[in-house]
């Protein structure tokens, strides 16, 4: 008897939800928004290539940029994270880490974590790590080099500040 009463709800809601399911799904992406979708994420790409080489003078104070010490977005791991950081002792964001190196190793201001700016960081270094499994909290001593095919997929100009590997 008390169960009629609480399924019948449940599965008049489910029959529901997938009717309106059906009214307001769109249709699949066409090829040509796909390309202009894509084409966005590699202009943002090509401006995060460009910061990680030193474009932007807010993030460094004494001309180090990202490359110099991560080439080709090296040992920035974004598919390590979110991951313990001994030195902030907590579990933090790719976008933290990645202040924390702007702050204190390039002297540097930090981002807007939701900004523009450390958006393309992100889309630049998890490109360069296009099919690398996702495994949060690995630490950098067990990740994988990453191997770097050149053409990258993206345009870009090597900004000509801190070290370019093309
Ligand atoms: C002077 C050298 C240097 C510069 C410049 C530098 N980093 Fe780092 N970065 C390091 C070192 C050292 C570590 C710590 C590596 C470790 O703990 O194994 C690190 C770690 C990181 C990590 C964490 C990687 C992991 O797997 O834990 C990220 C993300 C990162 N850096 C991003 C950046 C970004 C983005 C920039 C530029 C804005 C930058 N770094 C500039 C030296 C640098």
């Amino acid at each position: 008897m008390m169960k009629n009463i609480t399924i019948k709800p449940i599965v008049s809601i489910a029959l529901l939800s997938l009717c309106v399911g059906s009214v307001f799904a769109r249709e699949p992406f066409t090829a040509q928004e796909l390309e202009a979708q894509n084409k966005a994420r590699l202009k943002l790409v090509e401006q995060g290539y460009n910061e990680w080489h030193g474009s932007n003078p807010t993030m460094s104070a004494n001309g180090l940029a990202c490359g110099n010490c991560h080439p080709d977005a090296a040992a920035s791991n974004p598919q390590t994270f979110p991951k313990w950081n001994s030195s902030m002792n907590k579990v933090v964001s790719w976008p933290t880490m990645s202040n924390w190196c702007i702050t204190n190793v390039q002297a540097g201001k930090a981002l807007n974590p939701d900004g523009d700016d450390m958006l393309a960081l992100q889309a630049y270094a998890f490109q360069m790590h296009n099919g690398r499994p996702i495994q949060p909290g690995l630490a950098t001593a067990q990740t994988k080099p990453i191997a770097v095919t050149y053409g990258k997929g993206f345009p870009s100009k090597p900004s000509g500040i801190g070290q370019d590997t093309k």
